[in-house]
């Protein structure tokens, strides 16, 4: 296993859809340990494989219990109500967007012996469903949103709403 560079937008690899994976070798595991090592280390809840510049449908989400899920060829096949909040991406550094999401999201992928599964995920877990997905396709998250934040700037407008109270 080894850590490897995070992309950061502007990146070509970020924009391009991904090839469903064929073979469910060695390299695809060695795939799946580098992204979890490399989310791991980042400290963030998801990571596509394009994030890391490989162009294939592999991505890795932490569950409401921080396990990884391995999702290879994942596509969402059913979805439900509304969540609305801050969203980040480690491709995005120190920015954050107020983004509208499904509350409910299912996912059926391949694990990385290429056996089908269902996967069920709400609130953050349906978020980050959403967000790593659209990597697959060249899709960052900055799309579905007006402006960007800093957390400190998120900060002074949350402690001015406060103040309204
Ligand atoms: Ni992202």
């Amino acid at each position: 296993m080894s850590l490897r560079k995070i992309l950061i937008q502007g990146d070509p690899a970020l924009t391009k859809t991904c090839r469903p994976v064929e073979k469910f070798d060695q390299k695809l595991h060695w795939l799946l340990d580098d992204l979890k090592e490399t989310l791991e280390n980042a400290g963030g809840v998801g990571l596509a494989a394009p994030q890391i510049g490989i162009l294939r449908r592999v991505v890795v989400v932490e569950d409401e219990n921080e396990q990884m899920i391995e999702l290879v060829n994942p596509v969402i096949v059913d979805q439900s109500g509304e969540q609305e909040g801050w969203e980040g991406c480690l491709s995005v550094p120190n920015q954050y967007g107020w983004v509208n999401r499904p509350n409910f999201v299912t996912v059926r992928a391949q694990d990385r012996e290429g056996k089908f599964f269902e996967v069920s995920g709400e609130e953050l877990v349906a978020r980050c469903f959403c967000h790593e997905l659209e990597h697959l396709d060249g899709h960052l998250f900055v799309e579905h949103t007006g402006e960007l934040y800093t957390p400190d700037e998120i900060d002074a407008m949350e402690a001015e709403e406060e103040k309204g109270k």
